[in-house]
């Protein structure tokens, strides 16, 4: 029996069965954490091995060579993290040096649940073990803070050369808003290049440290300020939201063909209010018909990430602060946004492992 210390625990790891694990890349670093109080052991591991891999069943195999490794071991409570690639970019490097991915979320249309999206996708990332960082770059309608449940303004930082902006966090995401720098009751007009600058300043004035998502809830739309903010944030991709219906999928076509046109690769189409599940007696019902991104999604050859259903938990969690992700631990909600965020993670991989891989999008002939 090894000792239970770091390298006890990392020759315990390196005897896991799995062919998923290459136990050449195994090392001290590995073990970020761990607690030993009398039987049970607290551990928590980043894998060299993508999030959207990790699973229960490795897991398994893990508690079980740890156990069978430490033979006293009652409990082994493990937190599992999966390294995230990154995005090999030089405009994005010079921008910010320490994020690994840049993410747009947006819609052709608002009111379609861009924010709720944006906001239980990182949530759900960050629950994965993920650092991430969003902003609200929608101008518009700034609703990030208020479904964070996040009052107060960031700090600044200064010291002889520099000033950053310190993002708030809640829920294990960094948080900047326009919404922390504009007063809600007097509307500004803003124009492309003041978003841009604003967005711009969002990038280099804030101390995002290390993340491996920094996600961009963008304003709804096609026109010129999303244009402009599309071409001044180095993205590594985009992700669509559209609900079910004809008027919202129509432009969330159009929102997809602005990213091919400026070479950004769409990640993927999540459909909003989806379906609704009704609560006394479990019936799925298609309010809105079925299928429409799923079906938007085949047709112009991107992945479809899923569905979100209606519910006005999600609702009110948006009003009060708490994302549906995070307050319906093991419900059919949770489930299906950890699942989105998996497929967008894997999405992300693809794109960073194989950046040749730009699948064509069909795009009719009078769209060219
Ligand atoms: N799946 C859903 N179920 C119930 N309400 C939702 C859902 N998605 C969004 N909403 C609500 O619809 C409104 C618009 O959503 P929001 O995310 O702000 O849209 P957008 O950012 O596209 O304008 C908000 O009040 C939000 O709480
Ligand atoms: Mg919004």
């Amino acid at each position: 029996m090894s000792d239970m210390t770091k390298s006890g625990i990392l020759n315990a790891l390196k005897k896991t069965d799995d062919d998923k694990l290459n136990k050449n890349l195994l090392t001290l670093n590995t073990i970020k954490d761990f607690k030993v109080s009398g039987n049970n052991l607290d551990l928590t591991i980043s894998l060299p091995i993508s999030q959207s891999e990790l699973s229960d069943k490795l897991k398994n195999k893990i508690i079980t060579v740890l156990k069978s490794e430490f033979n006293t071991l009652d409990k082994v409570e493990l937190n599992l993290q999966g390294k995230v690639t990154a995005h090999q970019d030089s405009k994005k490097d010079a921008l910010l040096p320490g994020v690994k991915n840049t993410i747009a979320v947006a819609s052709g249309k608002g009111g379609v649940g861009k924010s709720t999206v944006a906001v239980n996708l990182a949530v759900a990332l960050a629950k994965d073990g993920a650092s991430v960082g969003l902003i609200d770059a929608d101008i518009y309608g700034p609703s990030i803070p208020l479904m964070l449940g996040i009052k107060e303004k960031p700090k600044v930082y200064q010291d002889k050369t520099t000033m950053k902006m310190i993002p708030l966090e809640n829920y294990g995401v960094k948080v900047i808003s326009i919404g922390f720098l504009v007063d809600d009751n007097a509307p500004v007009i803003w124009r492309g290049p003041m978003a841009s600058g604003a967005v711009k300043q969002f990038m280099t004035d804030v101390e995002w440290g290390e993340l491996d998502y920094l996600i961009f809830d963008m304003p709804p739309g096609t026109g010129d300020i999303q244009l402009t903010l599309v071409q001044t944030v180095p993205l590594t991709g985009a992700v669509i939201v559209t609900t079910p219906q004809e008027v919202s999928l129509i432009d969330a076509r159009k929102a997809l063909k602005m990213f091919t046109r400026v070479n950004v690769p769409v990640l993927g189409v999540v459909e909003n209010m989806s379906y609704f599940i009704a609560p006394d007696t479990g019936k799925k019902y298609d309010i809105f018909g079925t299928g429409g991104g799923s079906s938007l999604a085949n047709e112009l050859n991107v992945p479809f990430l899923g569905g979100m259903p209606i519910d006005s938990r999600i609702r009110v969690g948006g009003d009060k602060g708490v994302p549906i992700v995070y307050d319906a631990p093991n419900s059919e909600y949770e489930k299906v946004i950890i699942d989105i965020s998996r497929n967008f993670g894997k999405q992300v991989e693809i794109r960073n492992i194989n950046p040749e891989s730009k699948v064509e999008i069909l795009l009719d002939d009078d769209d060219k």
